[in-house]
């Protein structure tokens, strides 16, 4: 660690602090580095550190206060809630404390939570309500006489700032309260709750900004809390802001009872809540497994949660169980373990793709994420890397996003101690040495050399791959063999090979030469989708290749579309359909296709129906779970595919019919709550057959 490693990250272990002397230089260092990161934080929506490790000095002051109480000072960060509200916005003073929330990121944290709130009330068990904790920006509305008088952030906890013209520009904030038969409208009502964007919205809007030159955000929730400080409400409104309210802290004539009678009530005010993730639990086993739920669903909802709060129920043992300083007892965020951490490019290296693209890869000191081991990350392109300014020996902060593909989100420039190195994407191929070109935004640099040797031994493997002509014996090490020989100069040269090539190379018998020769033989009888597959057109995956060949019969009514007439394809945008087009236009592609036919490739196409009521499952989504008798996977995937329906891997509110076999676990419960139909497999079978 370097100097400021230890100033922003200081390492202490309050359980190995004995004598008061150093436990007071150690509080000192935590509470610096907590402040530091409270304003990056809340001031800046620019973190340099992840949220679980900022959590985690968080939880070594703690510690450290309660083992030498004398220790506690007033403004130390375990007593206050986030950073400096903005200036310029104007502050509004909380009629109650926005409070914070305790984190914990295993069971056994919750279960501790349980005992003492069940010791505290002397009950053997204790209701809660488990909900999303959502990562996006909180919020206090005070409406007066049923309209919206003031909305603010929640700034250090005690004030906020006002953004109340710039709230007044989302959809989902009524301005003026509902009034329904069961409820009138109180005097005055303070709610709060959580201002985020979707993920769908903030890739897109993202990507509008980088086109645009303007620096990206990190997440959502850094987009989130950017849209809603700004000083021109014109500028917010612009912006893909929604709201969840999940609390009410004061709400004049109308007693509630219960944390859920709250949620239930909000929305007959026209006030938005989040109602289809929410368990009421008896005792926090129930939380437990609605946080296991939510963790395998996280990546499907539409918006990014970092973990589950589960709030006891029964406002009266709220009360009971009240405050500490910074946060609630009756309430705990139980987090997902963190997709973010920080470590250090060791290098930049450079791929070279089957298309000839050069990637900058960043290889960095490994580091666990949700379970992965993460030790490179693509940097997409020069950029993308002189974008976010990324250097040889950098610390940077790295996200798992999605489920597999690591992102770097950005230097920490602040870190840096002058022996980083910039990087550029070399001049010439690091794997041919031709000549490379760049585009003039950067954004695309080429290998000029067609035949440059990493393009065709890319381009045989994913031919060969699974998915494709499915060759199983033509790994990588065998391609670059039979490469290094002189013996494929293009895709076709494989269908050329005899056994005298294959025998003639180091470590293969005449047994499996035979076997290879037989895999490649065979792979001349193929399907169109897994064909077209195969042929790597850019943007063409396993997906698209079945659509296409559901709308296409033959590969030459395919090659002779137009990019008009392949727009007409739902799934098929402006982009893809140029892609295709000009992959079939270049004669070098056509003559590949040529030669393989010449060797005896030989295409069927069962995906293919012309008639509309061969696609009876048009548009239907299905989710398959547990195990199936009659079929594998990817044959009832095949045939709802056939049959013109989808079938994907995890439940949303678009699944249009579970199929559940025996073994079926969480998703069959998700299925359920979300009133999802459930077919055995014996009703789906029958839904085939009705369906024709
Ligand atoms: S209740 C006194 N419920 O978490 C407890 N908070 O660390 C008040 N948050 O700033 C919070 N989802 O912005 C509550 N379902 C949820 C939440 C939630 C996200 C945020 C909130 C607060 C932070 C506390």
């Amino acid at each position: 660690m370097n100097a400021k490693d230890v100033k922003r990250r200081p390492e202490i272990s309050p359980a190995r602090i004995e004598s008061e002397q150093e436990a007071e230089g150690a509080a000192q260092a935590l509470r610096e580095a907590i402040r530091y990161h409270d304003w990056r934080y809340y001031v800046l929506d620019s973190p340099v550190i992840s949220d679980a490790e900022y959590d985690e000095l968080m939880e070594n002051l703690r510690a450290l206060e309660e083992k030498f109480p004398e220790l506690q000072t007033p403004d130390s960060p375990t007593q206050q809630v986030g950073g400096e509200p903005r200036e310029e916005l104007g502050s509004v003073r909380h009629p109650v404390p926005m409070l914070s929330l305790r984190a914990v990121y295993e069971e056994e944290g919750v279960r501790h939570f349980d005992d003492i709130c069940r010791k505290e009330l002397g009950r053997e068990e204790v209701e809660y309500v488990a909900e999303p904790k959502y990562d996006g920006v909180a919020i206090e509305l005070i409406y007066e006489d049923g309209r919206l008088s003031v909305a603010s952030t929640r700034g250090d906890g005690e004030t906020g700032e006002d953004v109340t013209p710039n709230i007044k520009t989302l959809k989902e904030v009524p301005l003026v309260l509902m009034e329904s038969e069961e409820e009138n409208i109180p005097s005055r009502l303070v709610v709060r709750g959580e201002v985020y964007m979707r993920k769908d919205e903030f890739n897109e809007f993202n990507r509008r900004r980088a086109q645009d030159g303007e620096e990206q955000f990190a997440n959502p929730r850094n987009a989130a809390a950017g849209s809603l400080r700004q000083l021109d409400p014109n500028i917010t409104a612009g912006r893909p802001l929604h709201i969840f309210l999940y609390a009410v802290v004061e709400s004049s004539s109308r007693e509630f009872n219960a944390h859920k009678e709250i949620l239930e009530t909000l929305p007959k005010w026209g006030l938005k809540v989040n109602s289809d993730q929410l368990k009421v639990c008896s005792g926090t086993e129930e939380a437990i497994d609605f946080h296991r739920e939510l963790a395998e669903i996280r990546d499907d909802l539409p918006y990014e949660i970092d973990g589950v709060v589960c709030k006891v129920n029964s406002l009266s043992d709220q009360e009971e169980l009240g405050y500490r300083q910074r946060d609630p007892r009756w309430a705990l965020a139980y987090k997902f373990q963190p997709r973010q951490k920080t470590t250090v490019v060791e290098n930049i290296v450079v791929q070279v793709g089957r298309t000839g693209k050069l990637t900058p890869i960043a290889i960095l000191e490994p580091v666990h994420i949700s379970g992965v081991e993460v030790s490179r990350a693509s940097l997409h392109n020069q950029s993308e890397v002189d974008r976010k300014d990324i250097r040889v020996g950098d610390r940077v902060l790295v996200e798992r996003a999605g489920d597999v593909i690591p992102y770097v989100v950005k230097s920490i420039k602040e870190e840096r101690d002058g022996t980083e190195k910039v990087f550029h994407l070399p001049g010439r191929c690091p794997v041919c040495g031709a000549e490379t070109v760049t585009s003039e935004d950067r954004k695309m640099t080429r290998c000029t050399n067609m035949s440059c040797p990493a393009q065709l031994c890319e381009r045989i493997m994913h031919f060969a791959s699974r998915g494709g002509m499915y060759i199983e014996g033509l790994g990588e090490k065998r391609v670059g063999q039979l490469f290094e020989a002189g013996l494929v100069e293009r895709i076709h040269s494989l269908y050329h090979l005899t056994k005298d090539d294959l025998t003639s190379l180091e470590r293969y018998a005449d047994k499996s030469a035979e076997n290879l020769l037989g895999e490649i033989e065979e792979s001349k009888e193929q399907t169109l989708a897994r064909f077209l597959y195969a042929l790597g057109i850019p943007l063409v995956g396993e997906h698209l290749a079945r659509v296409l060949a559901q709308h296409y019969g033959t590969l030459d009514d395919l090659m002779g579309a137009s990019n008009e007439v392949l727009q007409e394809i739902q799934e098929i945008g402006p982009e893809v359909a140029h892609s295709i087009t000009t992959f079939f236009n270049d004669g070098r592609n056509r003559g590949e296709i040529e030669e393989m036919r010449k060797v005896g490739l030989r295409l069927s196409n069962p995906l293919y129906s012309t008639k509309e009521e061969e696609r009876p499952l048009e548009s239907l989504t299905f989710v398959f779970t547990g195990s199936l008798d009659r079929w594998t996977r990817e044959e009832v995937k095949r045939m709802v595919e056939k049959l013109g329906g989808r079938a994907v891997s995890s439940v949303s509110r678009e699944t249009d019919y579970m199929v559940a076999g025996p073994g079926a676990g969480s998703k069959l419960e998700r299925a359920e709550e979300l009133d999802i139909p459930v077919l055995s497999e014996e009703e789906f079978t029958e839904l085939l057959e009705r369906r024709g």
